[in-house]
Formats: structure tokens, sequence, C-alpha cells
């Protein structure tokens, strides 16, 4: 028996190289391996502002589209919309009972967040919870296992937490979910930190030729780089970090010789690297104009998808119920 993963995506912004390398390519290659569901996180996107709510739809239409781009296989995989799956909402409701508050105000995702909130309004119920619907995502299909970013830990940690409560008080509904951490390469973002929407750093997977190249031209390099012929640091240097992803090994080394006696200036490197990842996201940027000749057959995948996610969730969730022991059944 195949064990059963589960994974999601926030569509709260553009997907960017960041999201790919750090988790869409890891999913397609788990698919062979494992029962997996991948689902729009869209219920977890409103967290942000409302301001922001106009936009998540542009946004999920994008994720769907870019995960089947990037090679999530409907045919293999669950690929579904979390806001269609009513049962995720009920089970998060009832985990919301058995999840003392203090578990969730030292979660450190959360106090990380508050510090950077501009406006205290958004310090609210749903933001304080978020971790219990993502343990709600998980176990209503009991997942196995988790690939997410290490940032993640602490929220799969208290899923963790929320399960043996539950199994304590109620017998073994639900398996301990463990987090998959594939290694995966790092995407340093334009300016050095990590590449990230609230950065404003990111290269995005929709980014046409030019955008590419004009965002790697503003890559922060060596900053003891000054001049093309001064021998360069490529341990430090954010284009190296990339380099790495998208040069052969061949490339590599010569970009890393030639980088440290000086012979490779900076901007040369760049225009090389701005190929590179263009020749990297050509044939994807294809098969998305092929893809969106086919608007009834991706939504027919999502509905198949949605479907299929539902008669999983509403099963667990009946299971739950009952052995809680608190479903109806009339007069
Ligand atoms: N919180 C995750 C993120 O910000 C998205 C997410 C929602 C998720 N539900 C999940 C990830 C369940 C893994 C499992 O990236």
């Amino acid at each position: 028996m195949k064990q059963t993963i589960l994974s999601g995506i926030k569509p709260t912004g553009p997907i960017h190289l960041g999201n790919l390398f750090g988790a869409v390519l890891n999913w397609v290659k788990l698919q062979d391996d494992y029962n997996c569901y991948y689902m729009i996180a869209d219920l977890h996107a409103l967290t942000g502002s409302p301001e922001t709510y106009s936009q998540i739809d542009s946004y999920r239409r994008d994720a769907i589209i870019n995960l089947i781009t990037f090679g999530i296989d409907p045919e293999k995989s669950v690929l579904f919309i979390q806001s269609e799956i009513p049962e995720h909402c009920r089970l998060h409701l009832l985990l919301s009972m058995l999840t003392p508050i203090s578990w969730l105000e030292r979660n450190p995702t959360y106090k990380e967040q508050i510090l950077s909130l501009n406006n205290k309004d958004f310090n609210n119920y749903g933001f304080l919870g978020y971790p219990v619907l993502q343990a709600s995502d998980i176990i209503i299909y009991k997942a196995n296992r988790v690939p997410v970013g290490e940032d993640q830990l602490p929220h799969l940690e208290l899923t963790r937490e929320i399960v043996r409560r539950f199994n304590n008080f109620f017998g073994d509904v639900f398996p301990e979910p463990e987090a998959l951490l594939t290694p995966s390469p790092r995407i340093p973002g334009l300016d050095g930190r990590k590449m990230s929407k609230s950065f404003n750093n990111t290269i995005e997977v929709q980014d046409d030729e030019k955008t590419v190249e004009k965002k790697v031209m503003m890559f922060i390099t060596d900053p003891l780089k000054i001049h093309k012929n001064d021998p360069g640091r490529p341990e430090v240097c954010n284009c190296w970090a990339l380099q790495k992803v998208f040069a052969t090994e061949d490339e590599q080394k010569n970009i890393e010789r030639d980088c440290k006696s000086g012979i490779l200036g900076c901007v040369e490197c760049k225009r090389s690297l701005a190929k590179r990842i263009n020749s990297f996201l050509e044939p994807y940027r294809n098969k998305r104009i092929e893809l969106l000749k086919k608007p009834d057959w991706i939504n027919d995948v999502i509905n198949e998808g949605n479907r299929k996610a539902r008669e999983k969730a509403s099963s667990v969730l009946e299971e739950a119920i009952s052995a809680m022991g608190i479903g109806y059944h009339g007069i």
C-alpha cells in the first residue's frame, strides 16, 4: 500500500522560482511513489487583508495552470481546490475545540507574523487558527507525509500534537503525519534574501524572456567584486547560487574558475544565467500556451480532483464524528 501525501500552495501571488524548486518540482517527483493530494490552499490565502481578496481568483487559476504545466499529472495525483471541500472547515471546527490557545500563541510563525503586521486588526481569530485549518487539510486525507519547507515545520508539529490529543480522547482515527523534507537548492531572491513575494525580489515562472533578463541583471553579486576583472567569491554570490541550478556541471566548473580568477565579469555571468533560465522556462511557456487552449479540459481535471478529494474527506470526517460520538441520529 502506498502512503498518502498532502501538500498545498497558497494563491497569494504568482508562482516564482523559489516555489518551483522548493515545492512544485518536488511534488512532481513524489507522484509515482505516493498517493498524492495537492491543493490550492485558497482558504489560507484569506488571512491576508480583505483588500487582497480580489486577486485570489486570478492567482488560484494561475496556480492550477502552473501546477499542471510543471508536471502535476491529474492521472496520478488528486489536484483540487481547498475551498471546494467544505469538510476541511467542518473538521477545522471540531479540531479547534481540542486545541489550547497557548499552543497557537507559542507558534513561532505566528509570533513572527504578528511582529511584521502593520495593522493590528488582522491579528484575528482566523490568523491564530491558521495551523488548525492546516492540520485539518492534512489529516482529513489521513496523510502520512507532508512535503513542506522548513518554515512549515512548527505547523506540522502542531498537527501532530492535535492528532495525538484527538486519538487519546477518541481512539486511533488519524495517523501522525511526518514532514517530508526533500533537499532542494537554495534559491535566493534578487537582493539575496529568501525569494518571496513579500520581499518583491522574485523571478516568476510566468515572466517573459525580457523580464527575466531585466531581473537577473539586478541580482546582487559579490559586493567586493567591483571591477570586471576583480576576483570574485562564488560562495557569497546570488548569481552563483542560481548558476548551480541552471548550468551543467562543466559550465559550473568554468564559471567558478573564471569568476575566481577574475576573467568572468558579473555582467557577462548574469547574461549567461538569464539565457539559462530562459531556456529552462521556454518549453513550459509553450506548454502553458497549449494548455490555455483547453480550458474545458482543465475544468474537468479540477472538478474530478475536487470530487475525489471530497469523497475521501467526507468519509474521514464521518469516521471522526462517529469516533467522537457526536453524530445526530434523529429522535
Ligand atoms: N501553510 C502553507 C504555506 O504557507 C500552505 C498550506 C496550507 C499547506 N495547508 C497546507 C501546506 C497543508 C502543507 C499541508 O505554504
